[in-house]
C-alpha cells in the first residue's frame, strides 16, 4: 500500500507543479505506478535505475534517479529560462515529465530473493515508457506529457520533441550517463 501522503513526503518536489490539478493527478499516477509494481512504502527505494547495463551493486536507484532528473531540469531551467525570453516553455510539464518519465520503471523491474536487480513478467511487452505513458494517459494528464513519457527512451528516437521533452531528455540521459560511467553491467569473466 502506497499512501498519497507518502508520495507527497518522498516527493516534495510535486510542489514545484503550479496546476493543483495537475499537481494530484501526477500524485496519483506515480502512486498507482509505485503500487502496480508490488512495492512498499518500505521496499521502494530498492526499485533499480536499470538492469542489463547497471551492475547490481549500483547505489543509485530509480526513485533516487527520479529526484535527481526533475532537481536537474529545474536548475538548468532556473538558470538559462530568465536569461532568454524568447526560451517559452510549460514549466508544469517540464517538471511532471521529470517526476513521471521513469513511472513505469516500478513494473518493468524487480528484485530476486538476493536483493539483484531483475525484468519483471511484464518487462518484454511492456518497457517502461510504454507503460508510464498507459498509467499517465488512465489518469488523464495531457497530451503532450504522455508523449514525452512515450517517447524518451530509443522508443521515440524517430518521434518528434517539444522542447520540454528536449531537455527533460538529456538531462535523464546525462543522470544515467553519470552514474552507468561508475556502475556499468559487470561482464561475465570467460
Ligand atoms: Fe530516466
Amino acid at each position: 500500500m502506497i499512501s498519497k501522503e507518502f508520495i507527497r513526503k518522498e516527493f516534495p518536489e510535486f510542489d514545484w507543479i503550479e496546476d493543483v490539478e495537475l499537481r494530484d493527478k501526477c500524485v496519483a499516477v506515480l502512486q498507482e505506478g509505485i503500487e502496480a509494481g508490488g512495492w512498499t512504502e518500505e521496499t521502494v527505494y530498492q526499485c533499480p535505475i536499470a538492469v542489463s547495463e547497471m551492475s547490481a551493486d549500483c547505489p543509485v536507484h530509480n526513485l533516487d534517479h527520479i529526484h535527481d532528473v526533475t532537481n536537474m531540469c529545474k536548475a538548468v531551467c532556473d538558470w538559462l529560462l530568465p536569461r532568454y525570453s524568447f526560451m517559452q516553455v510549460d514549466w508544469d510539464i517540464i517538471i511532471a515529465a521529470a517526476l513521471l518519465h521513469d513511472v513505469g520503471k516500478f513494473t518493468e523491474y524487480g528484485v530476486n530473493d538476493q536483493g539483484k536487480p531483475v525484468y519483471t513478467e511484464k518487462a518484454k511487452l511492456m518497457r517502461h515508457p510504454l507503460a508510464g505513458a498507459l498509467l499517465a494517459s488512465k489518469h488523464g494528464l495531457p497530451d503532450k506529457l504522455v508523449q514525452i513519457i512515450a517517447t524518451h527512451s530509443f522508443e521515440g528516437d524517430r518521434s518528434y520533441q517539444c522542447p520540454e521533452a528536449l531537455l527533460m531528455k538529456r538531462i535523464d540521459t546525462a543522470q544515467f550517463g553519470m552514474v552507468n560511467y561508475f556502475f556499468p553491467a559487470k561482464k561475465a569473466v570467460e
